[in-house]
Protein backbone atom coordinates (compact mmCIF):
# COMPACT_ATOMS: atom_id res chain seq x y z
CA UNK A 1 0.00 0.00 0.00
CA UNK A 2 1.18 3.25 -0.58
CA UNK A 3 0.15 4.73 2.71
CA UNK A 4 2.75 2.61 4.45
CA UNK A 5 5.91 4.50 3.70
CA UNK A 6 4.32 7.56 4.65
CA UNK A 7 3.02 6.64 7.75
CA UNK A 8 5.95 5.17 9.22
CA UNK A 9 8.74 8.07 9.83
CA UNK A 10 7.98 6.94 13.26
CA UNK A 11 6.13 5.97 11.68
CA UNK A 12 42.85 17.72 -0.48
CA UNK A 13 44.67 17.45 -2.66
CA UNK A 14 44.55 17.12 0.86
CA UNK A 15 47.14 17.57 4.10
CA UNK A 16 47.45 21.61 4.68
CA UNK A 17 44.20 22.28 3.02
CA UNK A 18 42.77 23.67 5.65
CA UNK A 19 39.36 21.63 5.28
CA UNK A 20 40.57 18.49 6.55
CA UNK A 21 41.45 19.33 10.38
CA UNK A 22 42.54 16.03 12.24
CA UNK A 23 45.87 14.82 12.00
CA UNK A 24 46.84 12.15 9.05
CA UNK A 25 47.02 8.48 10.29
CA UNK A 26 50.41 7.39 9.41
CA UNK A 27 51.35 5.58 5.82
CA UNK A 28 47.27 6.41 4.62
CA UNK A 29 47.20 8.59 1.73
CA UNK A 30 43.83 10.26 1.82
CA UNK A 31 41.06 8.77 -0.71
CA UNK A 32 38.07 10.01 -1.63
CA UNK A 33 34.84 8.51 -1.09
CA UNK A 34 33.97 6.47 -4.59
CA UNK A 35 30.68 8.31 -4.61
CA UNK A 36 30.57 11.65 -7.24
CA UNK A 37 32.09 14.34 -5.04
CA UNK A 38 35.48 14.47 -6.26
CA UNK A 39 35.88 18.41 -5.56
CA UNK A 40 34.57 17.89 -1.67
CA UNK A 41 37.80 19.31 -0.29
CA UNK A 42 37.83 22.24 -2.62
CA UNK A 43 34.08 22.82 -2.00
CA UNK A 44 35.01 22.79 1.86
CA UNK A 45 37.25 24.93 1.83
CA UNK A 46 35.21 27.74 -0.47
CA UNK A 47 34.94 30.79 1.33
CA UNK A 48 31.93 32.66 0.73
CA UNK A 49 30.69 36.29 0.68
CA UNK A 50 26.96 36.59 1.16
CA UNK A 51 25.15 38.54 -0.93
CA UNK A 52 22.13 38.98 0.63
CA UNK A 53 21.22 37.51 4.25
CA UNK A 54 18.01 35.14 3.73
CA UNK A 55 18.13 34.34 7.61
CA UNK A 56 15.53 36.64 9.33
CA UNK A 57 14.48 37.74 5.41
CA UNK A 58 10.50 37.65 4.52
CA UNK A 59 9.59 37.94 0.93
CA UNK A 60 6.54 40.00 -0.21
CA UNK A 61 3.57 38.57 2.03
CA UNK A 62 1.54 36.22 -0.71
CA UNK A 63 -2.16 36.31 0.37
CA UNK A 64 -2.71 33.41 -2.29
CA UNK A 65 0.28 31.26 -2.66
CA UNK A 66 -0.09 28.85 -6.32
CA UNK A 67 1.89 25.93 -5.92
CA UNK A 68 3.19 22.84 -8.46
CA UNK A 69 3.84 19.91 -6.79
CA UNK A 70 7.03 17.53 -8.38
CA UNK A 71 7.56 13.62 -7.80
CA UNK A 72 4.21 12.61 -6.93
CA UNK A 73 4.94 9.21 -5.19
CA UNK A 74 4.82 8.24 -1.55
CA UNK A 75 5.22 11.28 -0.20
CA UNK A 76 4.81 13.97 -2.38
CA UNK A 77 0.66 12.30 -2.85
CA UNK A 78 0.43 12.59 0.95
CA UNK A 79 1.76 16.64 0.19
CA UNK A 80 -0.72 17.17 -2.58
CA UNK A 81 -3.79 15.72 0.16
CA UNK A 82 -2.21 17.81 3.81
CA UNK A 83 -1.45 20.92 1.42
CA UNK A 84 -4.99 20.89 0.37
CA UNK A 85 -6.46 21.51 3.68
CA UNK A 86 -4.71 24.38 4.27
CA UNK A 87 -6.45 27.92 3.44
CA UNK A 88 -5.40 29.92 0.63
CA UNK A 89 -2.81 27.33 -1.14
CA UNK A 90 -3.95 26.74 -4.66
CA UNK A 91 -2.38 23.25 -6.30
CA UNK A 92 -2.06 24.24 -9.61
CA UNK A 93 0.59 22.11 -11.48
CA UNK A 94 1.31 18.32 -10.82
CA UNK A 95 4.56 16.74 -12.27
CA UNK A 96 5.89 13.17 -12.53
CA UNK A 97 7.73 11.52 -14.83
CA UNK A 98 4.84 9.01 -14.10
CA UNK A 99 1.70 9.96 -15.88
CA UNK A 100 -0.28 7.20 -13.63
CA UNK A 101 1.14 9.20 -10.36
CA UNK A 102 -0.12 12.61 -12.39
CA UNK A 103 -3.53 10.86 -12.69
CA UNK A 104 -3.63 9.40 -9.27
CA UNK A 105 -3.21 13.20 -7.50
CA UNK A 106 -5.98 14.70 -9.75
CA UNK A 107 -8.07 12.20 -9.19
CA UNK A 108 -7.71 13.10 -5.40
CA UNK A 109 -8.20 16.70 -6.04
CA UNK A 110 -11.28 16.22 -8.17
CA UNK A 111 -12.56 13.72 -5.56
CA UNK A 112 -12.63 16.72 -2.81
CA UNK A 113 -14.21 19.29 -5.36
CA UNK A 114 -10.82 21.34 -6.57
CA UNK A 115 -10.03 22.62 -9.88
CA UNK A 116 -7.88 20.22 -12.11
CA UNK A 117 -4.34 20.95 -12.11
CA UNK A 118 -2.46 21.07 -15.07
CA UNK A 119 -0.58 17.94 -15.59
CA UNK A 120 3.55 17.20 -16.69
CA UNK A 121 4.77 13.61 -16.35
CA UNK A 122 6.41 11.28 -19.54
CA UNK A 123 9.77 12.28 -19.43
CA UNK A 124 12.69 12.84 -17.14
CA UNK A 125 12.88 16.39 -17.67
CA UNK A 126 9.10 17.30 -17.59
CA UNK A 127 9.23 19.30 -14.31
CA UNK A 128 11.26 21.93 -16.10
CA UNK A 129 8.21 23.04 -18.08
CA UNK A 130 6.03 23.09 -15.11
CA UNK A 131 8.40 25.00 -13.14
CA UNK A 132 8.99 27.38 -16.14
CA UNK A 133 4.90 28.60 -15.90
CA UNK A 134 4.35 32.23 -14.99
CA UNK A 135 1.52 31.74 -12.53
CA UNK A 136 3.46 30.01 -9.57
CA UNK A 137 4.30 30.77 -6.46
CA UNK A 138 6.42 27.65 -4.90
CA UNK A 139 7.52 24.70 -6.25
CA UNK A 140 6.77 21.83 -3.83
CA UNK A 141 9.98 18.90 -4.29
CA UNK A 142 9.12 15.18 -3.43
CA UNK A 143 11.48 13.29 -5.88
CA UNK A 144 14.58 11.30 -5.31
CA UNK A 145 17.17 13.28 -3.56
CA UNK A 146 19.31 13.54 -7.23
CA UNK A 147 16.85 15.84 -8.47
CA UNK A 148 16.31 18.62 -5.21
CA UNK A 149 19.05 20.89 -5.69
CA UNK A 150 18.26 20.53 -9.82
CA UNK A 151 14.69 21.21 -9.20
CA UNK A 152 15.20 23.89 -6.51
CA UNK A 153 17.52 26.02 -8.26
CA UNK A 154 15.79 25.99 -11.50
CA UNK A 155 13.06 26.96 -9.80
CA UNK A 156 14.41 29.71 -8.02
CA UNK A 157 15.91 30.98 -11.00
CA UNK A 158 12.39 31.20 -12.66
CA UNK A 159 11.52 33.68 -10.12
CA UNK A 160 9.97 30.85 -7.80
CA UNK A 161 10.02 30.08 -3.84
CA UNK A 162 10.98 26.21 -3.39
CA UNK A 163 10.49 23.52 -0.77
CA UNK A 164 12.06 20.29 -1.38
CA UNK A 165 12.23 17.05 0.85
CA UNK A 166 15.08 16.19 2.90
CA UNK A 167 17.79 16.42 2.37
CA UNK A 168 17.70 19.11 -0.19
CA UNK A 169 21.39 18.67 -1.15
CA UNK A 170 23.54 15.55 -1.78
CA UNK A 171 27.30 16.96 -2.10
CA UNK A 172 28.74 20.39 -1.12
CA UNK A 173 28.89 21.80 -4.49
CA UNK A 174 24.92 21.33 -4.56
CA UNK A 175 24.93 23.01 -1.16
CA UNK A 176 26.96 25.87 -2.24
CA UNK A 177 24.64 26.24 -5.60
CA UNK A 178 20.89 26.56 -3.27
CA UNK A 179 22.91 29.31 -1.08
CA UNK A 180 24.32 30.97 -3.84
CA UNK A 181 20.70 30.86 -6.03
CA UNK A 182 18.85 31.75 -3.16
CA UNK A 183 20.77 34.90 -2.26
CA UNK A 184 21.11 36.00 -5.50
CA UNK A 185 17.19 35.66 -6.44
CA UNK A 186 16.08 36.33 -3.04
CA UNK A 187 13.87 33.53 -2.98
CA UNK A 188 13.33 31.55 -0.11
CA UNK A 189 14.63 27.57 -0.40
CA UNK A 190 13.23 25.74 2.63
CA UNK A 191 13.95 21.97 3.12
CA UNK A 192 10.89 20.22 4.80
CA UNK A 193 12.81 18.68 7.73
CA UNK A 194 9.28 17.91 9.28
CA UNK A 195 10.88 16.37 12.56
CA UNK A 196 11.56 19.73 13.42
CA UNK A 197 7.86 20.08 13.80
CA UNK A 198 7.21 16.92 16.08
CA UNK A 199 5.59 17.44 19.45
CA UNK A 200 8.27 16.83 21.50
CA UNK A 201 10.81 18.22 19.51
CA UNK A 202 8.80 21.60 19.70
CA UNK A 203 8.21 21.02 23.21
CA UNK A 204 11.68 20.56 24.07
CA UNK A 205 13.21 23.91 21.84
CA UNK A 206 10.46 25.41 23.72
CA UNK A 207 12.58 24.79 27.24
CA UNK A 208 15.70 25.17 25.84
CA UNK A 209 14.89 28.56 24.31
CA UNK A 210 13.39 29.50 28.51
CA UNK A 211 16.70 28.28 29.66
CA UNK A 212 15.41 25.12 31.63
CA UNK A 213 18.07 22.53 30.57
CA UNK A 214 20.70 25.62 31.43
CA UNK A 215 23.62 25.99 28.46
CA UNK A 216 22.78 23.43 25.97
CA UNK A 217 26.27 20.99 25.33
CA UNK A 218 25.43 17.81 23.90
CA UNK A 219 22.57 16.72 21.29
CA UNK A 220 22.33 13.52 19.73
CA UNK A 221 19.65 12.44 16.67
CA UNK A 222 19.62 9.75 14.81
CA UNK A 223 17.51 7.83 11.62
CA UNK A 224 17.25 4.48 12.50
CA UNK A 225 14.61 2.76 11.10
CA UNK A 226 15.09 -0.72 9.42
CA UNK A 227 14.03 -0.11 5.48
CA UNK A 228 15.13 -3.08 3.86
CA UNK A 229 11.74 -4.24 3.20
CA UNK A 230 11.42 -1.13 0.84
CA UNK A 231 15.15 -0.71 -0.28
CA UNK A 232 14.98 -4.26 -2.22
CA UNK A 233 11.09 -4.06 -2.91
CA UNK A 234 11.48 -4.90 -7.07
CA UNK A 235 9.14 -2.42 -8.31
CA UNK A 236 5.88 -4.58 -9.75
CA UNK A 237 3.71 -1.94 -11.53
CA UNK A 238 3.63 1.19 -12.99
CA UNK A 239 1.64 2.57 -10.11
CA UNK A 240 4.22 1.29 -7.14
CA UNK A 241 0.90 0.02 -5.35
CA UNK A 242 3.74 -2.67 -3.63
CA UNK A 243 5.21 0.39 -1.77
CA UNK A 244 8.03 -0.03 -3.60
CA UNK A 245 10.24 3.31 -4.03
CA UNK A 246 10.88 4.30 -8.00
CA UNK A 247 13.36 2.69 -9.48
CA UNK A 248 15.08 1.70 -6.30
CA UNK A 249 16.39 4.86 -5.99
CA UNK A 250 17.29 4.29 -2.37
CA UNK A 251 18.40 1.20 -2.55
CA UNK A 252 21.20 2.65 -5.11
CA UNK A 253 22.03 5.29 -2.46
CA UNK A 254 22.56 2.54 -0.57
CA UNK A 255 24.61 0.81 -2.79
CA UNK A 256 26.95 3.11 -4.22
CA UNK A 257 27.07 6.11 -0.48
CA UNK A 258 29.24 4.51 1.94
CA UNK A 259 28.51 7.71 5.39
CA UNK A 260 25.39 9.03 7.41
CA UNK A 261 23.10 9.11 4.30
CA UNK A 262 20.23 10.67 5.76
CA UNK A 263 21.07 12.65 8.65
CA UNK A 264 18.04 16.12 8.95
CA UNK A 265 15.61 14.35 10.76
CA UNK A 266 17.88 13.92 13.87
CA UNK A 267 19.83 16.63 13.47
CA UNK A 268 17.30 19.65 12.36
CA UNK A 269 15.52 19.44 15.80
CA UNK A 270 18.74 19.25 17.33
CA UNK A 271 20.35 22.41 15.58
CA UNK A 272 17.52 24.00 16.18
CA UNK A 273 17.78 23.93 19.99
CA UNK A 274 21.47 24.60 19.46
CA UNK A 275 20.59 27.85 17.59
CA UNK A 276 23.18 26.41 14.61
CA UNK A 277 23.57 29.32 12.28
CA UNK A 278 21.61 31.61 14.35
CA UNK A 279 24.40 31.86 17.10
CA UNK A 280 26.18 29.13 16.70
CA UNK A 281 27.49 26.57 13.96
CA UNK A 282 28.86 23.55 12.85
CA UNK A 283 32.47 23.49 12.46
CA UNK A 284 33.86 19.98 11.90
CA UNK A 285 32.93 16.42 12.12
CA UNK A 286 34.27 12.99 12.18
CA UNK A 287 32.28 9.99 11.27
CA UNK A 288 32.49 6.17 11.07
CA UNK A 289 30.52 3.11 9.52
CA UNK A 290 30.94 -0.45 10.46
CA UNK A 291 30.66 -3.12 7.54
CA UNK A 292 27.49 -3.96 5.84
CA UNK A 293 26.36 -7.20 7.51
CA UNK A 294 23.00 -7.20 5.73
CA UNK A 295 22.61 -5.76 2.53
CA UNK A 296 24.92 -7.57 0.62
CA UNK A 297 23.78 -11.30 2.09
CA UNK A 298 19.82 -10.22 1.03
CA UNK A 299 21.66 -9.52 -2.65
CA UNK A 300 22.23 -12.82 -2.24
CA UNK A 301 19.56 -14.42 -1.34
CA UNK A 302 17.40 -12.35 -3.48
CA UNK A 303 19.36 -12.76 -6.54
CA UNK A 304 18.95 -16.90 -5.87
CA UNK A 305 15.80 -17.03 -6.83
CA UNK A 306 15.11 -14.00 -9.07
CA UNK A 307 17.35 -12.68 -11.78
CA UNK A 308 16.16 -9.15 -11.58
CA UNK A 309 18.68 -8.68 -8.39
CA UNK A 310 22.04 -10.08 -9.75
CA UNK A 311 22.23 -6.45 -11.26
CA UNK A 312 23.29 -5.46 -7.59
CA UNK A 313 25.87 -8.46 -7.19
CA UNK A 314 28.80 -5.90 -7.39
CA UNK A 315 27.31 -3.42 -4.93
CA UNK A 316 29.73 -2.02 -2.40
CA UNK A 317 26.52 -1.70 -0.07
CA UNK A 318 27.36 0.78 2.85
CA UNK A 319 28.22 -0.11 6.45
CA UNK A 320 25.04 -0.85 8.31
CA UNK A 321 25.59 1.56 11.09
CA UNK A 322 27.07 4.92 10.92
CA UNK A 323 28.35 7.34 13.80
CA UNK A 324 29.12 11.07 13.07
CA UNK A 325 30.28 13.12 15.71
CA UNK A 326 29.92 17.01 14.90
CA UNK A 327 31.88 19.83 17.21
CA UNK A 328 30.56 23.53 17.08
CA UNK A 329 31.84 26.80 17.07
CA UNK A 330 30.97 27.27 20.60
CA UNK A 331 32.09 24.18 21.25
CA UNK A 332 29.06 22.09 21.55
CA UNK A 333 29.04 18.69 20.52
CA UNK A 334 26.08 16.34 18.21
CA UNK A 335 26.13 12.83 17.40
CA UNK A 336 24.19 11.56 14.84
CA UNK A 337 23.46 7.85 13.84
CA UNK A 338 22.45 6.22 11.14
CA UNK A 339 20.92 2.61 10.15
CA UNK A 340 18.88 1.47 7.61
CA UNK A 341 19.28 -1.66 7.21
CA UNK A 342 19.21 -3.88 10.36
CA UNK A 343 16.98 -4.73 13.04
CA UNK A 344 16.16 -2.18 15.41
CA UNK A 345 13.41 -0.03 17.15
CA UNK A 346 12.57 3.19 15.35
CA UNK A 347 14.57 5.44 16.63
CA UNK A 348 15.98 9.72 16.18
CA UNK A 349 17.03 9.74 19.65
CA UNK A 350 16.28 13.29 20.47
CA UNK A 351 18.16 13.46 23.01
CA UNK A 352 19.27 17.30 24.26
CA UNK A 353 21.43 17.80 26.96
CA UNK A 354 22.16 20.60 29.07
CA UNK A 355 24.23 22.04 32.18
CA UNK A 356 20.84 21.71 34.09
CA UNK A 357 19.03 18.83 33.12
CA UNK A 358 17.91 16.92 29.29
CA UNK A 359 15.45 15.54 27.34
CA UNK A 360 15.48 12.02 25.29
CA UNK A 361 12.45 10.80 22.98
CA UNK A 362 13.47 7.38 22.27
CA UNK A 363 12.58 4.99 23.32
CA UNK A 364 10.56 6.91 25.67
CA UNK A 365 10.12 10.43 26.28
CA UNK A 366 11.71 11.10 29.24
CA UNK A 367 12.81 14.67 30.81
CA UNK A 368 14.90 15.72 33.31
CA UNK A 369 15.39 19.37 35.16
CA UNK A 370 18.30 18.11 37.85
CA UNK A 371 19.10 14.66 37.97
CA UNK A 372 15.90 12.48 38.55
CA UNK A 373 13.56 11.83 35.04
CA UNK A 374 10.25 13.65 36.17
CA UNK A 375 7.35 11.62 36.74
CA UNK A 376 4.02 11.38 34.79
CA UNK A 377 2.04 14.03 36.55
CA UNK A 378 5.07 16.33 36.00
CA UNK A 379 5.26 15.33 32.61
CA UNK A 380 2.07 16.26 32.10
CA UNK A 381 2.23 19.73 33.78
CA UNK A 382 5.00 20.32 31.88
CA UNK A 383 3.48 19.56 28.67
CA UNK A 384 0.64 21.75 29.67
CA UNK A 385 3.05 24.75 30.46
CA UNK A 386 5.39 24.52 27.62
CA UNK A 387 3.41 23.78 24.71
CA UNK A 388 4.64 26.35 22.27
CA UNK A 389 1.70 28.62 20.97
CA UNK A 390 2.25 26.71 17.20
CA UNK A 391 1.37 23.25 19.00
CA UNK A 392 -1.84 24.65 20.45
CA UNK A 393 -2.54 26.84 17.75
CA UNK A 394 -2.78 23.53 15.03
CA UNK A 395 -0.94 20.84 16.74
CA UNK A 396 -5.28 18.93 17.29
CA UNK A 397 -6.08 19.32 13.51
CA UNK A 398 -2.42 18.52 12.47
CA UNK A 399 -3.27 15.28 14.24
CA UNK A 400 -6.67 15.08 12.25
CA UNK A 401 -4.62 15.93 9.09
CA UNK A 402 -2.10 13.71 9.88
CA UNK A 403 1.49 12.69 8.05
CA UNK A 404 3.47 11.38 10.79
CA UNK A 405 1.14 12.24 13.62
CA UNK A 406 0.28 15.28 12.33
CA UNK A 407 3.94 17.04 11.83
CA UNK A 408 3.94 17.04 8.21
CA UNK A 409 0.75 18.90 8.14
CA UNK A 410 2.59 21.79 11.19
CA UNK A 411 5.06 22.43 8.72
CA UNK A 412 3.22 22.76 5.85
CA UNK A 413 0.95 25.00 7.56
CA UNK A 414 3.43 27.45 9.19
CA UNK A 415 5.59 27.47 5.76
CA UNK A 416 2.42 28.34 4.15
CA UNK A 417 1.21 30.92 7.32
CA UNK A 418 4.94 32.33 6.70
CA UNK A 419 4.53 33.07 2.91
CA UNK A 420 1.33 34.43 3.60
CA UNK A 421 2.42 36.82 5.89
CA UNK A 422 6.04 37.94 4.86
CA UNK A 423 7.78 36.11 7.37
CA UNK A 424 11.22 34.50 7.31
CA UNK A 425 11.27 30.51 7.01
CA UNK A 426 11.91 28.98 10.28
CA UNK A 427 14.13 26.91 8.01
CA UNK A 428 16.39 28.92 5.74
CA UNK A 429 18.39 27.60 2.71
CA UNK A 430 21.51 28.37 4.96
CA UNK A 431 19.99 25.22 7.92
CA UNK A 432 18.91 22.62 4.55
CA UNK A 433 22.52 23.17 2.91
CA UNK A 434 24.38 22.94 6.76
CA UNK A 435 22.21 20.02 8.06
CA UNK A 436 22.42 18.00 4.58
CA UNK A 437 26.13 18.89 3.79
CA UNK A 438 26.73 16.39 6.70
CA UNK A 439 26.01 13.02 4.58
CA UNK A 440 28.94 14.36 1.83
CA UNK A 441 30.94 15.42 4.71
CA UNK A 442 30.59 11.81 6.68
CA UNK A 443 31.12 10.15 3.47
CA UNK A 444 34.65 11.38 2.97
CA UNK A 445 35.30 11.29 6.43
CA UNK A 446 34.48 7.16 6.79
CA UNK A 447 37.01 6.92 3.54
CA UNK A 448 39.64 8.35 5.60
CA UNK A 449 39.41 6.73 9.04
CA UNK A 450 37.50 8.81 10.63
CA UNK A 451 39.86 12.10 10.03
CA UNK A 452 38.21 15.15 10.61
CA UNK A 453 36.38 17.75 7.94
CA UNK A 454 35.88 21.01 8.47
CA UNK A 455 31.84 21.56 7.76
CA UNK A 456 31.46 24.96 5.79
CA UNK A 457 29.94 28.10 7.03
CA UNK A 458 27.04 28.53 4.66
CA UNK A 459 25.99 31.94 6.48
CA UNK A 460 29.28 33.39 5.33
CA UNK A 461 29.66 34.44 8.97
CA UNK A 462 26.32 35.89 9.32
CA UNK A 463 25.32 33.25 11.93
CA UNK A 464 27.29 35.22 14.92
CA UNK A 465 24.06 37.96 14.00
CA UNK A 466 21.52 35.44 12.85
CA UNK A 467 18.29 35.55 15.08
CA UNK A 468 16.34 32.28 16.38
CA UNK A 469 13.09 31.08 14.77
CA UNK A 470 10.22 32.41 15.86
CA UNK A 471 7.93 29.52 17.35
CA UNK A 472 5.44 31.11 19.65
CA UNK A 473 3.45 33.14 17.01
CA UNK A 474 3.58 36.29 18.45
CA UNK A 475 2.36 37.63 15.01
CA UNK A 476 1.09 35.53 12.20
CA UNK A 477 -0.60 32.42 12.73
CA UNK A 478 -3.60 34.04 10.67
CA UNK A 479 -3.88 30.78 8.39
CA UNK A 480 -7.04 29.04 8.90
CA UNK A 481 -7.11 24.99 8.13
CA UNK A 482 -10.45 24.35 5.75
CA UNK A 483 -12.65 21.81 6.79
CA UNK A 484 -11.18 18.28 7.98
CA UNK A 485 -13.08 14.95 6.95
CA UNK A 486 -11.03 11.83 7.89
CA UNK A 487 -12.42 8.60 9.37
CA UNK A 488 -11.42 6.76 12.49
CA UNK A 489 -9.69 4.15 10.19
CA UNK A 490 -7.58 6.96 8.01
CA UNK A 491 -6.44 9.05 11.22
CA UNK A 492 -5.21 5.80 12.79
CA UNK A 493 -3.10 5.36 10.06
CA UNK A 494 -1.19 8.68 10.76
CA UNK A 495 -0.64 7.40 14.74
CA UNK A 496 3.14 6.51 14.89
N1 LIG B 1 10.29 13.88 5.43
C1 LIG B 1 9.89 12.62 5.52
O1 LIG B 1 9.36 12.18 6.52
C2 LIG B 1 10.07 11.72 4.34
C3 LIG B 1 9.48 10.45 4.31
C4 LIG B 1 9.63 9.69 3.17
C5 LIG B 1 10.37 10.17 2.09
N2 LIG B 1 10.94 11.39 2.18
C6 LIG B 1 11.68 11.96 1.05
O2 LIG B 1 10.76 12.21 0.00
C7 LIG B 1 11.36 12.01 -1.26
C8 LIG B 1 10.52 11.02 -2.07
O3 LIG B 1 10.44 9.80 -1.39
P1 LIG B 1 9.27 8.77 -1.70
O4 LIG B 1 9.26 7.81 -0.59
O5 LIG B 1 8.03 9.50 -2.01
O6 LIG B 1 9.83 8.06 -3.01
P2 LIG B 1 8.96 7.45 -4.21
O7 LIG B 1 9.89 6.64 -5.01
O8 LIG B 1 7.72 6.85 -3.67
O9 LIG B 1 8.52 8.76 -5.03
C9 LIG B 1 9.40 9.51 -5.84
C10 LIG B 1 8.58 10.08 -6.99
O10 LIG B 1 9.42 10.90 -7.80
C11 LIG B 1 9.13 10.58 -9.15
N3 LIG B 1 10.26 10.91 -10.01
C12 LIG B 1 11.44 10.23 -10.16
N4 LIG B 1 12.21 10.81 -11.11
C13 LIG B 1 11.49 11.86 -11.57
C14 LIG B 1 11.71 12.83 -12.60
N5 LIG B 1 12.84 12.84 -13.34
N6 LIG B 1 10.75 13.77 -12.83
C15 LIG B 1 9.60 13.75 -12.10
N7 LIG B 1 9.32 12.84 -11.15
C16 LIG B 1 10.26 11.92 -10.89
C17 LIG B 1 8.81 9.11 -9.16
O11 LIG B 1 8.10 8.70 -10.31
C18 LIG B 1 7.99 8.99 -7.88
O12 LIG B 1 6.65 9.21 -8.10
C19 LIG B 1 12.77 11.53 -0.97
O13 LIG B 1 13.62 12.63 -1.00
C20 LIG B 1 12.71 11.01 0.46
O14 LIG B 1 13.92 11.11 1.15
C21 LIG B 1 10.80 12.18 3.27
Amino acid sequence: MKSNRRDFLRTATFAGAGAVTGGMIAGCAPKQPESNMANIVEAVKRSHTQKFNMSGYGAPGLPVVRVGIIGLGDRGSGAVERLSFIEGVEIKALGDKREVAVKESQKYLKSIGRPEALEFFGSEDAWKKLIELPDLDLIYTCTPWVLHTPVCVYAMEHGKHAASEVPIARTIDEAWQLVETSERTKKHCMMLENCCYDFFELLTLNMARQGMFGDIIHGEGAYIHNLMGYNFKKPLDERQSDGAYTDMWRLKENATRNGNLYPTHGLGPICQVLNINRGDRLEFLSSVSTNDFTMGIKEKDLAASDPFFTQWKDSKFRGNFNTTIIRTALGKSIMVQHDVSSEHPYSRIHLVKGTKGMAVKYPKQLIALGETWLKDEDMANLWAEKTPEILKRVGEMAKIVGGHGGMDFIMDWRLRDCLRNGFPLDQDVYDGAAWSSIAPLSEWSVANNCQSIEVPDFTGGSWKTNKPHEINLETGGTTKVLEVKKTEAEMQLNVK
